[in-house]
Parts: structure tokens; sequence; C-alpha cells
């Protein structure tokens, strides 16, 4: 992109870098033939092979080095390959690459005990899953069956993402999948959701949008009547959904469901790991913010490799201590996944990653704060927490109109983030919004870079809306 400053489209010799695969893993079909890609119609799947990666930056088969500004799916947190992890996973395939989860394991114990420690959830339990869906089911399996209510309702809210099975598809507030799965037949009721810059509760400040999300979600358990709810299951920062709710929100709702004895659960699956600037987003309201259960996926291995887990309370794991637990997976706490997750833990903690993602959040608002001053098409900026910002885009800042009907993604953005690709930055878009999630090893330098390409992109694409 031409006047962009700094970001340059490098071209690196693959060949050089990657060895050729052995010629049976080389594919003979064009991808595009042969691959279901996920969330989009596969004759508009058109994207390029990635071959390798190092820090903040993957490289494409063609040679491109593109800065990933999206962390993939918002879970690279610790960049492309990174060499602690790759190694322990080298050196955990060379001992013991599997055993069923009915045996114990060295990595599996120690990424539990690594967990609990992080999240100061003494004297709890840690069950381990392929991923974040699953851990969110299981969270739910785990609650109501402490709770003594095998089909115990549960509560969640619109506008959130809990995952694509079709249990999760159930929990999600997601138009997207709203027609696949019946909420009341998983026995899911969904609340309005702390979405201050629409607020469903009417006029009045984002604190108070907050307030009265979970004030709603105490009615709607006195509505059911506690008895019959098992938990409450939301994400308190980070979510494909683009909310980032209002700081009021997440300590009122852990009073409400404490004060009805509903358990909470936290979807951590985005917002962990430094994500939002704390090992866990809930810490940052400390003792006041913990929920009964969390479920983690993404940053824990890194996403080196697939890992996900539903961290339990001592409370909650004293209630479950004498009975039969009617779950499995075959590959419940994988010894490869499991030594991923503890060299990922070691190198947020080495690295002070946790606290850099705090500091370089900061600085990547405040950016985009002053681009939202330069640029009216921008709704609203929400997030900075940590390494994750949300843009909202409007048609009419006054009125707030959006710029297309969601879910649908503005042609404009479209445009957008293709040339941001051209010019060797990827940008990640959902609907209306533009999600920002480097990775936390991202350089400093190359974060702002991407953030004036953005700045340089919006005027192209949007160059009559000035405030
Ligand atoms: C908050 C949240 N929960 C759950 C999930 C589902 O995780 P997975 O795709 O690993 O099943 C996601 C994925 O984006 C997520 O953002």
């Amino acid at each position: 992109m031409s006047g962009s400053k700094g970001v340059r489209n490098r071209r690196i010799a693959g060949s050089r870098i990657f060895p050729p695969m052995n010629s049976s893993a080389s594919p003979r079909l064009p991808e595009k033939q042969t691959v279901l890609h996920s969330w989009t119609a596969q004759d508009r799947w058109d994207a390029p092979t990635v071959v390798g990666g190092a820090g903040a930056h993957f490289i494409t088969a063609d040679g491109r080095q593109i800065l990933d500004l999206s962390s993939q799916s918002e879970c690279c947190n610790l960049g492309h390959q990174h060499p602690a992890v790759v190694n322990a996973i080298k050196l955990q395939a060379d001992r013991l690459c599997y055993i069923a989860n009915a045996w114990g394991a060295e990595p599996r114990a120690r990424l539990a005990e690594l967990l609990l420690e992080k999240s100061g959830f003494r004297g709890g339990r840690v069950f381990f899953t392929l991923g974040g869906a699953d851990a969110n089911e299981h969270a739910v399996k785990f609650a109501r069956q402490a709770q003594g209510r095998a089909r115990g309702l549960v509560i969640a809210r619109d506008r959130s993402y809990h995952g694509a099975s079709y249990a999760t598809m159930a929990y999600s507030g997601d138009t997207r999948t709203r027609e696949g799965a019946d909420p009341a037949a998983h026995r899911v009721i969904h609340a309005l959701p702390p979405y201050a810059y629409r607020s469903p509760f009417g006029p009045g400040t984002d604190e108070e949008c907050g307030l009265r999300a979970a004030a709603h979600v105490e009615a709607l358990i006195a509505r059911e009547g506690a008895h019959e709810v098992a938990a409450v299951l939301m994400e308190p920062d980070a979510g494909t959904n683009g909310i980032v709710p209002p700081e009021s929100y997440w300590p009122a709702l852990r009073k409400v469901t404490r004060r009805s004895g509903t358990l909470l659960i936290a979807d951590e699956v985005m917002s962990g790991f430094g994500r939002c600037g704390d090992w866990f987003a809930w810490q940052r309201y400390g003792e006041a913010g913990r929920p009964d259960l969390m479920t983690l996926a993404k940053g824990l291995t890194g996403a080196h490799l697939p890992l996900g887990a539903v961290v339990l309370s001592a409370e909650v794991a004293k209630r479950l201590e004498q009975e039969m637990l009617y779950t499995g997976l075959t590959y419940c706490g994988h010894p490869l996944s499991c030594a991923a997750g503890v060299a990922a833990i070691e190198a947020y903690a080495a690295e002070d990653l946790i606290a850099r993602s705090r500091r370089l959040g900061a600085l990547m608002f405040d950016e985009l704060t002053d681009m939202h001053g330069r640029h009216a098409v921008i709704g609203d900026v929400r997030g900075g927490h940590g390494l994750f910002a949300v843009l909202e885009f409007v048609a009419d800042r006054g009125t707030r109109a959006p710029l297309a009907e969601w879910p649908s993604t503005p042609p404009a953005l479209s445009a957008l983030v293709r040339d941001g690709l051209d010019a060797g930055v990827s940008f990640a878009t959902r609907g209306n919004l533009l999600l920002l999630a480097p990775p936390l090893v991202i350089a400093e330098q190359d974060l702002f870079d991407a953030l004036s390409l953005l700045d340089c992109l919006l005027r192209q694409h949007f160059p009559s809306a000035t405030p």
C-alpha cells in the first residue's frame, strides 16, 4: 500500500528456509477441491497456503511474510512457532506421545498444577478437553452435576459465542447458528447482553448498562426459580461477538449468582492467557470476580496443539469428589498438548507477556482512540485491557446506524482487509467489527506500523467520513 508508514510487504526465499515436504505429504489436488473450510461458502474460499511462521509473522508458500494482527483465531498469543513450545513438543514426542486419561501423565499433572496456581483455584481440579466448545459443554455438565440438577437451566446471553458443537450453538447467542440448535431443548435461556454502545436497557451510562445487565440475569433466575437454574455461562471480556462489557458488569454478575446459589462459569477461551491483560480476565476484579468454574483453550498452548480445559473451584470439585464422572474423551489430557501447555505457561511467565500485553494494549487503545477522532466511520472503540480491541463501524455516528446489517460484513471493510493483506498485514473482521488481537510477542514497532497502515486504509476506503 503506498502511503503506509513502515509496513513492508516482505518477501523471503521460502524454499531456502522451508525444505520441501517429502512427496507423500504434498497434496496432489488443490486444497479448494478437497477440504471443507469453516465460516465460509466453499466457492468463495481463496486463501494463500501458509508454510511457516516466526513471532508475530506467518509465511505464505509464495514467500510473503504477513504480520498477524489477529493471532489467527485470537489464539496464537505466543506468536508462531514459539521455540520453547516447539521444543517441548519434540521432547515429549520422543518420550511419550499418548497415554489414555485413565493413566497418569506427568505433563498433564504439571499443567493442572500450573493452572490452579495461576488462577489461585487452590484445592480445585482441572478437566482437559480438546478445545473451547467441549470445555464449555463439560463445564455445564460439571456444574449441573455439582448442583444435583442433571437438566438444570443454563443462562447464557445474546451476542455471545461459546463454540460450534450443537450444545454450544445452543449456549451461544449467535445469529449465524441460531436456526441450527434449539436452546430450549438444551435447557438454555438467553439474557440481554451488556452491550453499552447499543444498550438493550435504554439510555444511561456504560456502567449503568453493566449493572442492569447483571440485574436482568438476577430477574431471570428469580423468574425461573433459583432451584431450576444450574449455572450462568458468560464471557467476562474478549469474544468474537465483539462486546466488551462495562467494568461494573462482571463483579455485579458474580454477586447475583452468589446470592441465588447459581454457579458462575467464565468462558475465558479467548480472554485468557494475557489477551485481556491478566492471566484470566476475571482477575482484574480480584476475589470479587472469581467464578466457580472457568473454561480455557486457545492461548492455553498458544495454539501450538489443540487443548481445552475446565478449571473447577475447590468447592465445586469437592461436590464431585464422591460422584461417578460419566464423561470421557479419548484424547483428554493428551501428553503432547499438555507438554505444549506447560511450556506455553512458562513462556508467558519468563517473558513477562501478561504485563507486556497490558502495556501494549493500552498504547494500542490510545492509537485507536485517536483514529476514532479522525474517522467518523468508527462508531466505538472497546477493549484495551490487553492486546485486544474492537472497532465498531457505523454509517452515521449520530444515529449509530450500523454500516451493514449484523452479521454481514460491509464490502468496504472487506476491501480494507484485502488491501491490508496486500500490504503484508492480516486484520480480522466480524460483521461491522474489526477485531485487533496481535500476538503478545509482537514487536512494538510492528504494532505501530500496522496501526498506521490501518489509519491509512481507513482514509482510503472511507474518504468522506471525517467527524
Ligand atoms: C469465547 C469463546 N468460547 C468458545 C470458543 C470455542 O472454542 P473452539 O473453537 O476451540 O471450540 C471460542 C472460539 O472462538 C470463543 O471465542
